[in-house]
């Protein structure tokens, strides 16, 4: 019985395809002649001006959308966009991320870019490879390209232009210009282009993983840029650990050499001391640990240091990403509680052993706690720290 009722039905839709198939190429001339038509009318209009649009346009539809993207949102003592913006001859809230590498930082410039209205300059030091920069040769270049960049001038920047196309994640994370860049590719990479992009935007957040705090006091020595800084630090079990699972890592000391980076989080802890005391509201520090776990918290924190409040789109942002492990290695959307102690199920108790040896002072300083037996379920390895 049902056989037979399936039986007709797929009869039925079989004859009411072939009647349709046969409607159709009836009526194809006629449709595909209007069509075309149409079409041509439409090309006429429209596309030219599509493969024409200036620079100028481009522009426009970006400060009307920044108008609309922060409509309602309050800025800090009453300053409207327009102070806020360097093509109007304003001064935009600029931060910097600092860290170095697999510490949690992509964690971190994602959340401050889901901020609208934001100018993200992702790693604008990766030209350099894998290295740290702690001093000469590289320090007055690298300083250099970042306060560019922290004044969106693109003009003397051919390296670092060059660079990014052909390693476009340069730039995919600054998910604003690179909506750009997408439709409008011709205009991506210039220099003219950029600098008047980047200005139309009221926060600028750059970080980097290879430049060493103590360099950084030359950015906010600098009163005219007035910028913010924030050192992303993370156990360096947590950081090893996660390191050893890029390719790009082992067999660089700068990277894979437990007391390389150890001995850069005593120096940075030192220079924390001095830009702490100089810098009181320009500076500070953070543990990723302490922003996994307490996300909301530590953004409100951190937006507060910024001068801003918090937008929804933030609160967003930590909502999808804070809860379930979804995505690749590099991928934000991860459970947060959980990512930065990884280390204690991967590595072994010989591994930990070795760093902790080599990482002690730096371990003491920035509150991580040794093991004392390899029997790690219940250990918590943090505690609190100060900077002083
Ligand atoms: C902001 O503007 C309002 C009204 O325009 C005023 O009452 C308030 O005092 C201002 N606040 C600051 C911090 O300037
Ligand atoms: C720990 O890991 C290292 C490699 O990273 C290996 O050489 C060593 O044998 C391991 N130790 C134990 C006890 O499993």
């Amino acid at each position: 019985m049902v056989r037979k009722k399936e039986f007709y039905g797929i009869a039925f839709i079989a004859l009411i395809c072939f009647l349709l198939i046969a409607f159709c190429q009836k009526d194809t001339p006629a449709i595909r002649h209007r069509s075309v038509s149409f079409q041509a009318i439409e090309l006429d209009e429209s596309i030219p001006e599509e493969e024409h649009i200036s620079m100028e346009e481009i522009l426009n539809i970006q400060r009307n959308r920044l108008k609309r993207d922060l409509y309602g949102y309050k800025l800090p003592s009453n300053h409207s966009l327009i102070d806020l913006t360097l093509e109007a001859g304003g001064e935009p809230i600029r931060t910097v991320i600092l860290t170095t590498w697999r510490s949690g930082s992509t964690f971190l410039g994602d959340i401050i870019n889901s901020l609208p209205g934001n100018y993200y300059h992702y790693e604008p030091l990766l030209d350099y490879g894998i290295m740290q920069i702690r001093g000469p040769p590289h320090s007055d270049s690298a300083i250099s390209v970042l306060k560019s960049l922290l004044n969106c001038d693109y003009t003397d920047l051919y390296r670092y232009l060059k660079f990014g196309m052909s390693h476009v994640y340069l730039f995919t994370h600054n998910k604003r210009l690179w909506n750009q860049c997408e439709a409008f590719p011709d205009y991506c990479w210039e220099p003219d282009f950029l600098n008047e992009f980047c200005k139309l935007f009221p926060f600028q957040s750059m970080k980097t993983v290879r430049l060493r705090l103590k360099l950084a006091e030359e950015l906010l020595e600098d009163k005219s840029l007035n910028v913010k800084i924030i050192l992303l630090v993370r156990d360096p079990r947590g950081t090893l650990q996660s390191r050893r699972h890029r390719d790009w890592c082992p067999g660089v000391p700068d990277c894979d050499q437990p007391t390389y980076l150890c001995s850069d989080m005593v120096s940075d802890y030192s220079a924390a001391i001095r830009l702490k005391q100089l810098y009181p509201s320009r500076f500070r520090a953070l543990r990723y640990e302490d922003l996994s776990l307490k996300p909301y918290q530590i953004t409100e924190d951190i937006f507060e240091f910024m001068g801003l409040s918090l937008h929804p789109e933030v609160k967003d942002f930590l909502d999808t990403h804070t809860t379930s492990n979804v995505g690749g290695v590099s991928s934000t959307f991860r459970d947060s509680k959980n990512t930065p102690f990884h280390w204690k199920s991967d590595l072994n108790y010989t591994e930990i052993q070795l760093i902790e040896e080599a990482c002690h002072e730096a371990m003491n300083l920035w509150g991580y706690v040794r093991t004392e037996s390899s029997n790690l379920k219940d250990f918590i390895p943090i505690k609190s720290y100060e900077i002083q």
